[in-house]
C-alpha cells in the first residue's frame, strides 16, 4: 500500500479549505425548500441580480461555449482599463477575484516569509499563504473598538520576514472602511520595506457615493501594492466567476507567468463587457443598497440582544449578545424558514456569537427581522 499521506506535502498536510456563505444548494436539499426560495443573507450579492442587458448578452453568445476562450481577453481588459481609469497593462483578470488571491501568492510568497493578516477577515488570505508555504501572521482587531484596525500595531507587526501585508476594504465581514490616508500610508510605509500591500476592494462598490474610493490611482506610483475587485458581487455574477486585478505592469508579469490558460470563460467575459457599461443598473444598484441598509440597520438595532456592528457596505456584523444562542443554531433555525445567513463561528478572530447579514431588497430584510424576532422567542 503506498503511504498517499505521506507523499502531500509536507506545507499542505495541516491545510484546510477555507469554508464561505452562499451555500444556497445545501439548504435547499436539506430543508427541502426550491432553490430560488431560498433568501441568501450569507453572501454580499447585489439582490437585483445581474443586469437584464447582461442575461441577454449572455444568451446571444452562448454558441460560442463551442470553442475555447479568448486566452488574452484584450477587449474585456480595455473595457476594465476604461472603468477604472488604468492602462491596459495594469489589469489582469481571473475565474473570480479568488483566482488571484491565488496567483499572487503562488508569485510572492514561500516558506520563510510572512503575511500580516488583520483578523477578522476573508478566509482565503490565510490559506493562500499557506498553500505556498507562507505563514499568516494575524493581528487581532478589537470588538471594543469595532474591529477597526489599529496602524500602529500593524505597523509593528511588520518585520525581516513580511512580505505581503493584507487590507481588506471595505473589510469582510465588518464592513469597516478604511481612510484613504491611512491606507496610503501602509502602502508608503511597505514600498520603503520592499514589502507588498495586497489591497482587496471588492465591495467598494457597495460604498456610499460620498464615501467609496479606489486605490486604484496610485498603482502608478507605489509599484508594491496589488488590488483585486470583483464582478461577482455588485452585477451579481457570482456563479459565472470573473475578477479582476489593478497593479504596476512588473506585478502583473509575475502573476501572468502562472495563469491557467482560459480561466475566464467567455460568458464571463461578454457578462462583464457589458454590465460595467450599464450606468442605469449601477445607478439603480446603489440607490436600493443605501436605502435598504439604513431600513435593515435600523431594524436590527431594535433587536435588543443584538449589537450590530456599523457597516459602510453591504452587509452587516452582528454579535448576540443575550442569552445561551449560538449563530450555529440560529444559522439552522433561520434556514428551515428558507433564510441563510452566514455563521461567522469559523472566522479567525470571531467565534459562535457572530453572524453576518447582506442587505437585501426591503421586503427580504423585513422578513429576515421578522424571523429573528420569533426565533428567540421561541428559544
Ligand atoms: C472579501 C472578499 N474578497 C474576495 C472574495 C472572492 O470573490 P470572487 O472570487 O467571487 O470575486 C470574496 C468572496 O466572498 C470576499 O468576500
Amino acid at each position: 500500500m503506498v503511504e498517499i499521506s505521506e507523499l502531500i506535502k509536507a506545507h499542505h498536510r495541516e491545510l484546510s479549505p477555507c469554508t464561505h456563505g452562499g451555500d444556497v444548494w445545501k439548504i435547499s436539499e436539506k430543508f427541502g425548500i426550491p432553490l430560488n426560495r431560498v433568501v441568501d443573507f450569507s453572501v454580499p450579492i447585489n439582490p437585483l441580480g445581474p443586469p437584464k442587458k447582461v442575461l441577454q448578452n449572455i444568451r446571444q453568445h452562448l454558441n460560442l461555449i463551442k470553442n475555447y476562450p479568448d486566452p488574452n481577453h484584450e477587449w474585456l481588459i480595455e473595457t476594465l482599463s476604461n472603468y477604472v481609469r488604468v492602462k491596459s497593462n495594469n489589469i489582469i483578470v481571473g475565474n473570480g477575484s479568488t483566482e488571484l488571491i491565488y496567483l499572487f501568492n503562488e508569485a510572492f510568497v514561500e516558506s520563510g516569509y510572512e503575511a500580516v493578516v488583520p483578523i477578522p477577515t476573508f478566509g482565503e488570505y490565510k490559506v493562500a499563504t499557506m498553500r505556498v508555504g507562507g505563514r499568516p501572521l494575524f493581528l487581532r482587531c478589537d470588538p471594543a473598538k469595532n474591529f477597526r484596525l489599529n496602524f500602529e500595531e500593524l505597523e509593528k507587526a511588520i518585520s525581516k520576514k513580511t512580505r505581503v501585508i493584507y487590507l481588506c476594504n471595505p473589510n469582510s465581514p465588518t464592513g469597516t472602511l478604511y481612510k484613504k490616508d491611512a491606507v496610503l500610508r501602509v502602502v508608503r510605509l511597505a514600498a520603503e520595506k520592499n514589502i507588498l500591500v495586497f489591497l482587496d476592494e471588492d465591495y467598494g462598490d457597495f460604498v456610499a457615493d460620498n464615501r467609496r474610493y479606489s486605490m486604484a490611482e496610485y498603482i502608478k506610483r507605489y509599484d508594491n501594492l496589488f488590488i483585486i475587485r470583483s464582478l461577482t458581487k455588485f452585477f451579481a455574477l457570482a456563479g459565472l466567476r470573473i475578477g479582476f486585478g489593478i497593479a504596476s505592469p512588473d506585478v502583473l508579469n509575475g502573476l501572468r507567468k502562472l495563469k491557467m490558460p482560459w480561466s475566464v470563460n467567455s460568458l464571463a467575459m461578454f457578462a462583464a463587457t457589458e454590465a460595467i457599461k450599464d450606468n442605469d443598473y449601477i445607478t439603480r444598484s446603489r440607490l436600493l443598497i443605501s436605502r435598504s441598509r439604513r431600513q435593515m440597520q435600523k431594524m436590527l438595532q431594535e433587536l435588543p440582544w443584538l449589537r450590530v456592528y456599523p457597516s459602510e457596505t453591504n452587509f452587516f456584523l452582528i454579535e448576540i449578545t443575550e442569552g445561551d444562542l449560538t449563530s450555529t443554531q440560529l444559522k439552522e433555525g433561520l434556514a428551515r424558514k428558507g433564510l441563510l445567513i452566514r455563521d461567522c463561528s469559523d472566522f479567525d478572530g470571531l467565534n459562535n456569537r457572530f453572524f453576518r447579514v447582506s442587505v437585501n431588497k426591503a421586503e427580504e430584510n423585513k422578513k429576515l427581522v421578522e424571523n429573528l424576532k420569533s426565533f428567540v422567542n421561541s428559544e
